[in-house]
């Protein structure tokens, strides 16, 4: 998940937008993140901090001290615990008292205090966000260092409508998104593609050929790829698994043809391609079209082979561009996969035996043996798939690293 072990501290102001905050947190729980959210009093008419508490699985702060225990909230313990600091939604008034420095209340105490990123999401009237003050003050705030979202534009709490409604939850979550993105990676900004998850080849219209491919490991390296930065399409065959990532667009596909169709598209703009798809090889010569009876006691089923995406894309290859595969064997399989590296064009083809127990389809691990040109094997350790998704990005890394073009790229 994007935002495992990602600490965000949430500051909530007074203003009707504040019930999206609920949403907001969510999201943020979601993609793994710890939240911890501090109030202030006039945030307390707009949701109740028993929803948000509920919501983030975590303290709610409001006030320095606690009237039963007597406790003083650490502002500084609180700053210091986050990451990044967002504000949504950042009220006209406490903007202003943020672009002084003012501190009457817990949550600008942690602001000034906080040595994090601070992103904030102002929400306000139209003619308020547009006033010279306003506009000075998220300038001095930009000034300060801070990512300030711009409003968005539609109807507003008073029934105008116009610029200054709270960017919808989604978007600040892609604003933090951008926060934990590693910097420079050689991947940020590279197009990536990805064929996942299995195929499904029709025999009438309710059989199909397929396999037990559960489309994890694509998925991992799209997910990891996107957290580098880079742009992803992931044409990804019949599976129960979503890829979540604001720069990830899934493009999904049923039949092998289908997905070579896809492939075709995205491969001339890509300046990587990984097929981690398990096509089927074979698909049933003509499907039928009406549900296959059952008669006799043997049924023959004529099967023609499926298109080979990555061999095919193989022969296009531009210079420059990167290719990786994959290959499962049933047995050690690295003279096999040696072979797949060349008759496919792979840079390099990274190899899991169904041998391995901690291997293969719909299993959280994997371990591997990556396989280059040069004829170099290394294996790895048992790995989880993001991580072993991380090792491949790792891989690929190094092809960009080199500022000479690499031999038959
Ligand atoms: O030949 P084999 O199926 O073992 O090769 C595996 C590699 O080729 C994987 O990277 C897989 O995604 C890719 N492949 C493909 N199209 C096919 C068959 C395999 O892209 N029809």
């Amino acid at each position: 998940m994007p935002l495992s072990g990602k600490r965000i501290l949430l500051g909530v102001t007074g203003g009707i937008a504040a019930y999206k905050t609920a949403h907001l947190i969510r999201l943020l729980i979601k993609e793994g993140a710890e939240v911890k959210v501090i109030m202030t009093t006039s945030a307390l008419s707009f949701i109740a901090p028993l929803t948000l508490a509920t919501l983030s699985k975590g303290a709610v702060y409001h006030a320095f001290f606690d009237k039963n225990t007597g406790e003083w909230t650490n502002h500084v313990e609180l700053g210091n615990w986050a990451d990044l600091m967002v504000i949504a939604p950042l009220s006209a008034n406490t903007l202003a008292k943020m672009a002084v420095g003012q501190s009457d209340n817990l949550l600008l105490c942690t602001y000034l205090s906080c040595t994090c990123p601070v992103l904030v999401a102002p929400a306000m009237d139209l003619d308020m966000y547009q006033h010279p003050a306003v506009r000075q003050n998220l300038a001095t705030l930009r000034q300060h260092g801070i990512e300030v979202m711009e409003a968005a534009t539609g109807e507003l709490a008073s029934g105008l409508s116009g610029q200054g409604r709270m960017p919808e939850p989604e978007d600040i979550l892609s604003a933090v998104f951008t926060f934990f993105r590693p910097s420079g990676s050689p991947l940020t900004g590279k197009k990536i593609m990805i064929t996942a998850g299995p195929t499904r080849e029709a025999m009438d219209p309710v059989r199909y050929i397929s396999n037990h491919s559960s489309g994890k490991m694509g998925i991992s390296l799209a997910e990891k790829a996107a957290e580098r930065g880079a742009q992803v399409t992931l044409i990804l065959g019949p599976s129960s698994l979503n890829a979540r990532h604001p720069s990830i667009q899934t493009i999904p596909v049923s039949t092998a043809i289908e997905m070579y169709e896809q492939a075709k598209k995205s491969h001339a703009q890509s300046d990587i391609a990984i097929f981690t798809a398990a096509v089927s090889d074979y698909r049933p010569e003509s499907p039928s079209s009406e549900k296959i009876k059952k008669k006799d006691d043997k049924l023959s089923l004529t099967l023609v082979k499926n298109p080979d995406i990555a061999r095919n894309l193989g022969q296009e290859k531009k210079p420059g561009q990167v290719h990786v595969g994959f290959a499962l064997e049933t047995d050690e399989g690295s003279g096999s996969a040696s072979n797949k590296l060349k008759t496919k064009n792979f840079d390099f083809i990274v190899l899991n035996s169904l041998l391995d127990p901690e291997a293969g389809f719909q299993k959280d691990t994997n371990q591997v043996t990556f396989i280059d040109k040069t004829g170099k094997s290394q294996k790895s350790q048992v790995l989880k798939k993001e991580e072993l998704a991380s090792k491949i990005l790792d891989k690929i890394e190094v092809f960009f690293q080199t500022t000479e073009p690499q031999e038959n790229r």
